[in-house]
């Protein structure tokens, strides 16, 4: 267990699995090429979703792959020491993922066709999702309060730094003809449609039962049965028993955890630092 950060270029990161070399080389000089799909979000914005989303529209439906391989070898953690290993000796399209913000990703990004989807989410459920997965693990320091969290992710102090630098920065790609912008609210009032989106963005035609599967295996309640996606599997050194990626799963969670004092006061910081934003964008209240 640590009770600090690894900090690159003044960002926070995970200190298990993290360091500072790999990420440097990440930054500078890693290729992403033409071909790869990249996933890109602040964490605990439903990023595995996605990814099992991806990898079931990958296989057409099917489950193999999804229930063989753990969920962070089929789509590595482009700068997380092992992920990085991976994507190294790697050939062909790849899925990779990343939650690095737009001024530390590869620059070899912004000048190729690769796809890009940016999935978002309501960062006070961000917070709240962040706060238990923090507790729960043990990739870096713990919290010893949701009031302590509280005030670390507004100060930018949780792993990546601030939610909203990430989001204005991955925000101006958003008009590119490569980017999909994507939130987790959408995807649990709409998954099929938000599904459809997804494949026809990366060009993948899938018929009415191969979406079906799609739809239905990457269900909160089937994903979290699923060891290879839910991360359980993890050793025992990086998270406690109770921890899976699949908490809860429910938008607005934020509502049971805030106190009134608190999201009046996460208001105010939202408005002061997504000044100029259209609201539209953003489909959370
Ligand atoms: P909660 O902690 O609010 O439940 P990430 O993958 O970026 O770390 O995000 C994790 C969040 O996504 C968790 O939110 C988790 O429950 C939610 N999640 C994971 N798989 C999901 C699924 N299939 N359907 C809905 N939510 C899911």
């Amino acid at each position: 267990m640590t009770d600090d950060y690894l900090w690159f270029e003044g960002l926070p990161f995970h200190v298990l699995g993290f360091s500072s070399k790999v990420i440097k080389e990440v930054c500078t000089k890693f290729v992403i090429k033409d071909e790869d799909t990249v996933l890109v979000s602040f964490p605990k914005s439903g990023s595995h979703w996605l990814i099992e989303i991806l990898c079931l529209i990958h296989s057409k439906g099917n489950t193999m792959w999804i229930q063989s391989v753990p969920i962070w070898e089929r789509v590595p953690w482009l700068e997380s020491d092992e992920g990085y290993e991976l994507l190294k000796e790697r050939e062909g399209p790849q899925f990779l993922a990343s939650h690095l913000p737009f001024h530390l990703f590869p620059k070899s990004l912004f000048t190729s066709k690769a796809k890009v989807i940016y999935i978002m989410r309501n960062p006070k459920d961000v917070l709240v999702s962040g706060y238990y997965h923090q507790t729960l693990t043990n990739f870096s320091k713990k919290p010893e309060s949701l009031k302590q969290y509280f005030k670390w992710f507004l100060q930018g102090h949780v792993p990546y730094g601030s939610w909203f630098e990430h989001i204005r920065g991955w925000m101006s790609m958003r008009d590119r003809e490569n980017v999909l912008l994507l939130s987790y609210e959408k995807l649990q009032k709409d998954p099929r449609s938000t599904i459809e989106k997804i494949c026809q963005f990366l060009g993948k035609k899938l018929n009415p039962e191969e979406l079906d599967s799609v739809l239905n295996n990457s269900s909160f309640q089937v994903m979290k049965q699923n060891k290879m996606s839910n991360l359980e599997i993890l050793p025992e050194t990086l998270i406690s028993k109770e921890f899976k990626i699949t908490r809860k799963g429910i938008c607005g969670d934020w509502k049971n955890h805030f106190t009134v004092a608190q999201a009046e006061a996460f208001d105010k910081v939202y408005q002061e630092k997504m000044v100029g934003f259209p609201k539209e964008l953003f489909p959370w209240e």
